[in-house]
């Protein structure tokens, strides 16, 4: 195939050539402007929590129940049951999280988009999702479709008999496919890509390999979920196939016993789909014919579905009781000796040979089955620490039943944020976990005026403290927080506890002194009774250095500040996961570079996506903080004015006014440039994450604006607007539910 192009040349709506193909490395802001209220139907002002809270989740549950048992012509139900349909529907929504930079997962309603509605691995859950319709059409606004792919599969699993630990609500619908998730840069998807080593750096050993799949990745392909259930790249090894799954499951958040409950527990209810070759299936969603209206995969095999459906292409069946919540798949798993075989497509599967024929055909009554298992499955059986996991669980169905509720809880809820943000009367009453990054109670909600403005001084009259460090540690504090899946941010004073505390991009030594100094004016203020966070110390402090900055400039501002942040303590806080918010570069302080892959000016811009920053946003962000020589380690790079710790707009008008001066710093691998004035003399040295405001196109006209004669007050009143958004970013205690950007 010609990839990338469409072979018909449209003249109207968006057709020709574009510079995106023109220019093709050119810097993509797209990320930063998608999900704006002009694609949500919806507007801006909507709030889905109080739509929700007219839902009666008891009635909900009975209509799903309904839709569950009532099989229907166009797709039968395997057993006259949709429950297993809907659990794969919950599990391959919530799956596509990955812990590193928190995107995928089931919180924005992302499987109604294109790729994922087409991707191999969600084959046929265009039905599962079309089943559900009747139910989202009743319920509209107060249901959105987050939730009730993810809230399907878990009361479908409660009506088979499983207990599971609770559910919150609260996934907001976005209105189109997120076009920030790296998804990796194959030009096919599974399954023709049998060679496939683009991910893993060209190396094909799939024994030794795992690895290094490619950072964030979270599947060993285009197109899976997690790995490939017939083997590595189609081969039947076992163990090679468990190490894909400890890294894959690992890159989710997921242990080895979490890892083995969760697939236990999934493959405990229904079967696999490949009774017919597959050269049958029609083209996926996004290739299918108008006619489809949304449907792919058309089968022209038979009926095209019930005993002829083809989804997988594997034809594997783990239980006798596969609408039932039973210890059946260990079972099978440990008790049976399996033999590697084909499907009726060709694909490599096992059967037990010599066991009884017990396990029941999805639509004849009174015909069974052999034993059969996925080659992943068989996975837990023979690496050996997975095995002993598999053991203890079947042994101990009670303890195993624990486990897979509290891993399948957390896979629907990973994404969500603080649990300020779950709604409905099925939330846990348990304390929380600590994935969910517990907080404790707000000692206050207030302070009073003049306190707030005592502090500030206080604070600025510290020894140690001054503008540039008081912006960086307030800056490093907040901006950890990412939309993805809602973790970091300045709530908890996590900045002060490990692992934050030594990111380099903090530059623990200074930082340090810094939270030392503020823990000082703590202590002052609560000897005379009163109470104040180190976290609102941390934001208050970045607060009163930029109302000394502009004030300096000749503007009297007052920086927003909404009080209430509390401390986290170290037994709270995860390190291994907020290991993953340590970011790789900060253009904002100028901390690191690029990769070979990504440029510096890409990890701003992803960086500036996470933090839901439109354009003009970033911009004037930057700017700012070159006024306040607000560099990670204090340095001179792009602070392009002669009077910093000013908050005025002399970075946009000298870098705009700076005519072919600049180069390249030899060695600096196109990192460090440095501009010489008429004289021949360095005047200014810059980074890529300060140049790119004045190569960009579009960053160029927004700087402009802030440059221009007229373009300093409306720099101090965007720049207060958009550093006041980030620091209350994770402020969902003040801001209510608050939608998903
Ligand atoms: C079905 C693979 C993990 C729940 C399937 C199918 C495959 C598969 C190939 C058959 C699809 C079809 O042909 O209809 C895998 C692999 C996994 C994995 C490779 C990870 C290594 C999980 C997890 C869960 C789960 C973690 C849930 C907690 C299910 C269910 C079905 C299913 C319920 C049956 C769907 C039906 O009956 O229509 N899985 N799976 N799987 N999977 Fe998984």
């Amino acid at each position: 195939p010609d990839f990338g192009t469409c072979p018909r040349k449209s003249t109207v709506a968006g057709g020709g050539t574009r510079s995106r193909q023109w220019w093709p490395c050119e810097l993509n802001l797209a990320v930063l402007r998608q999900f704006s209220e002009k694609s949500n139907p919806f507007g801006s002002d909507f709030d889905y929590a109080s739509a929700f809270s007219k839902i009666d989740v008891t009635q909900l549950k009975k209509d799903i129940t309904a839709v569950q048992t009532t099989s229907q012509d166009w797709w039968p139900a395997d057993f006259g049951n949709y429950g297993p349909f809907f659990i794969r529907l919950a599990w391959h929504n919530a799956g596509t999280y990955r812990a590193v930079d928190g995107r995928g997962g089931a919180g924005q309603g992302q499987q109604r988009f294109a790729p994922l509605n087409s991707w191999p691995d969600n084959a046929n859950l265009d039905k599962a999702r079309r089943l559900l319709w009747p139910i989202k059409q009743k319920y509209g606004a107060a249901l959105s479709w987050a939730d009730l792919f993810v809230f399907a599969g878990n009361t479908a699993m409660e009506n088979m008999g499983f207990p599971t630990y609770g559910f919150g609500f609260g996934r907001v619908d976005t209105w189109q496919s997120d076009e920030g998730i790296y998804w990796g840069g194959e030009q096919e998807m599974f399954p023709e890509a049998l060679n496939n080593v683009v991910r893993y750096n060209g190396s094909t050993d799939f024994t030794t390999r795992a690895d290094e799949l490619e950072s964030p990745l979270g599947a060993v392909s285009m197109g899976l979920i997690y790995v490939d259930p017939r083997g590595p790249n189609g081969t039947p090894d076992t163990k090679a196939s468990a190490l894909d799954i400890r890294e894959t499951f690992g890159r989710m958040g997921m242990d080895d016993e979490e890892t083995v409950a969760l697939i236990a527990g999934g493959h405990a209810f229904g079967k696999t789909h490949g009774a017919v070759a597959g050269s049958n299936v029609g083209p996926e969603p996004n290739a299918a014919g108008i006619e489809l209206q949304g449907l792919g995969w058309k089968n022209s095999f038979g009926t095209g579905n019930a005993d002829d459906a083809y989804t997988s292409g594997l034809e594997v069946i783990w239980s006798r009781t596969p609408t039932k919540w039973a210890n059946e798949f260990l079972f099978s798993l440990l008790n049976n000796n399996f033999t590697l075989t084909k499907s009726p497509d060709g694909a490599p599967q096992w059967e037990a040979l010599d066991a009884n024929a017990s396990y029941p055909d999805p639509f004849i009554p009174g015909k069974f089955r052999r034993p059969t298992m996925l080659t992943s499955d068989l996975g837990l059986r023979d690496d050996p620490i997975y095995n002993n996991i598999s053991k203890t669980f079947l042994n101990d169905f009670d303890y195993f039943t624990e486990k897979f509720g509290l891993a399948w809880y957390k896979l629907l809820h990973r994404d969500m944020g603080p649990i300020s943000r779950y709604l409905g009367p099925e939330i846990p009453k348990q304390a929380p976990l600590i994935w969910q990054d517990p907080l404790p109670a707000p000692a206050y909600t207030t302070l009073a005026a003049s306190d707030v403005s005592s502090l500030k001084s206080q604070i600025l009259a510290a020894p140690g403290l001054n503008i540039s460090n008081l912006v960086t540690t307030a800056w490093g504090s907040a901006s950890t927080f990412r939309i993805s899946d809602k973790r970091g941010g300045a709530n908890g004073a996590r900045i002060a506890l490990q692992p934050q505390a030594s990111f380099a991009a903090n530059n623990p030594t200074r930082l340090a002194a810094v939270i030392k100094a503020l823990k000082g004016v703590q202590t002052k203020f609560q000897s005379s009774g009163k109470k104040v966070s180190l976290a609102d110390l941390i934001v208050l402090g970045g607060a009163a250095a930029i109302e000394k900055a502009a004030k300096a400039a000749g503007v009297t501002v007052t920086v927003p500040f909404t009080p209430g942040r509390v401390d986290a303590t170290q037994d709270q806080t995860d390190v291994s996961t907020f290991a993953f918010l340590q970011p790789q570069a900060d253009g904002f302080r100028n901390f690191g570079h690029g990769t070979a892959s990504s440029l510096t000016e890409e990890l701003l811009v992803d960086k500036a996506a996470l933090l839901t920053l439109s354009p003009p946003e970033l911009t004037v962000l930057i700017g700012g903080f070159r006024a306040l020589s607000a560099n990670f380690d204090g340095s001179s790079t792009g602070i392009l004015t002669s009077r910093p710790g000013t908050l005025t707009n002399d970075f946009f008008v000298n870098l705009l006014g700076s005519y072919a001066t600049w180069s390249v710093v030899n060695g600096t691998n196109e990192e460090l440039f440095q501009s010489t004035n008429s004289a021949g003399k360095v005047q200014w040295t810059a980074s890529r994450a300060d140049l790119i405001f004045g190569s960009h196109p579009e960053l160029r006209a927004i700087s402009e604006v802030y440059g221009s004669s007229d373009g300093q007050s409306k720099f101090v009143t965007d720049f207060i607007a958009a550093w006041s958004k980030v620091m209350d970013l994770d402020r969902y205690d003040v801001k209510g539910h608050s939608g998903p950007y």
